[in-house]
């Protein structure tokens, strides 16, 4: 199907970008530079200096990034793990499959963890948490490394959705013991399929995941375990290094949207994203979430006006396998699934069709109150 705005347009971004990403293809293949090369080092580096922190590994996937980082961490049966379970499944799978138990918190209006509520549901079993920054806004990360300090704690950054985004000045994924990044095609910076990298500045974890991801095991460095086939592709890492160089402008882009939606969208009876950036948050709106009571109704709407929207967690509170997310404190995560709604935003959007789904949008609520 053809929309006229679709939610993503990566064939946009490609054609905008084919002459260079086509002389890298070329390059790679040339000289059959696959595995663990020097693109993925440079993408390292990259990576590395954009976040400010001392290292960046790149593997498989974002998923692959938290279980990397739950193995890392060695998490296991018995251990509890605090996150929310308003977020993509994978955040949750990442404890689960070292054999712990995701502790979920509720999430605040912003729709990230509620900070509040965490040393309430701390126990002698907690050994990290894993909070995650949605839709391309920073949690409130200080104070979660304040609680996780406070009580000896891990933390992992589930910033799948947040590269580039601030708080308080400083990236993402550079707060915690190790911060988890996707690159799938959804994401801000996005590799042809599945990609993702880990950040941290601790050295010896560093050395330890570069270990886990290329099947573990080191000799003379003792360790000694088995580990994942969990690598970035050198041919991934050649299109993010060109990619990369547009990452800002992406970023700005996405921005410049949101604050026309944020505009033109106010006088509607719907809840905007949380407060535009500030002082202590810049957000890179890697989805434009609205909240509305007639969620299914204006997805509805827009896809018979040929706008393509999705509601992106829907599910979580009711298909974790083997999870009973009745028996956490959830109610504010359970009202915002059912409101919640992801409008069309990516850099190649141009003014038309930004101005065709603010129209839509007023449309639709003018013949709906009506
Ligand atoms: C919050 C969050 N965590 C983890 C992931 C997993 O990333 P990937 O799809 O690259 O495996 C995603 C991907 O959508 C995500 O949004």
């Amino acid at each position: 199907m053809i929309w006229k705005v679709p939610y993503i347009n990566l064939g946009k971004q490609f054609k905008n970008l084919e002459k260079e990403l086509t002389a890298e293809f070329k390059r790679v293949m040339n000289n059959g530079d696959f595995i663990l090369r020097a693109d993925v080092k440079k993408f390292e580096e990259n990576l590395a200096n954009y976040l400010g922190v001392n290292h960046v590994i790149g593997v498989n996937s974002g998923t692959d990034a938290l279980y990397l980082s739950t193995d890392a961490l060695e998490i296991k049966s018995g251990d509890e793990v605090i996150t929310v379970a308003h977020s993509f499944v994978a955040t949750a799978a990442s404890i689960v499959y070292r054999r712990a138990k995701p502790i979920f918190v509720d999430i605040g209006d912003d729709y990230n963890i509620n900070s509040n509520l965490i040393e309430k549901v701390i126990t002698k079993k907690t050994k990290a948490i894993m909070p995650v920054h949605l839709n391309g806004r920073s949690c409130e990360i200080e104070k979660i490394i304040d609680v996780a300090k406070k009580y000896g704690l891990f933390v992992i950054e589930d910033a799948a959705q947040a590269l580039g985004a601030e708080y308080k000045g400083r990236k993402v994924g550079s707060f915690g013991n190790l911060g988890c990044f996707s690159l799938h095609p959804m994401k801000t910076l996005s590799c042809a399929g599945d990609g993702g990298f880990i950040s941290t500045n601790n050295d010896f974890l560093a050395d330890k995941i570069r270990t886990l991801r290329d099947h573990g095991q080191k000799i003379k460095g003792d360790y000694l375990f088995f580990g994942h086939n969990s690598r970035l592709d050198n041919l991934q890492a050649a299109i993010l290094n060109v990619k990369f160089q547009h990452l800002d402008e992406y970023i700005k882009k996405r921005r410049e949207i949101a604050e026309k939606y944020n505009e033109e969208l106010s006088s509607l009876p719907i809840i905007l994203p949380p407060a535009p950036s500030n002082e202590k948050y810049f957000d890179t709106y890697t989805s434009y979430v609205i909240r509305t009571d007639k969620q299914e109704k204006l997805i509805k709407f827009l896809r018979a006006q040929d706008i393509e929207s999705y509601i992106h967690i829907n599910q979580p509170l009711y298909s974790y396998p083997g999870l009973n997310l009745k028996n956490f404190h959830l109610k504010n995560n359970e009202k915002i699934c059912k409101e919640i709604l992801s409008l069309p935003i990516y850099p190649e959007m141009n003014d038309k069709q930004t101005k065709y789904v603010i129209d839509s949008m007023h449309k639709f609520f003018s013949e709906d109150s009506s």
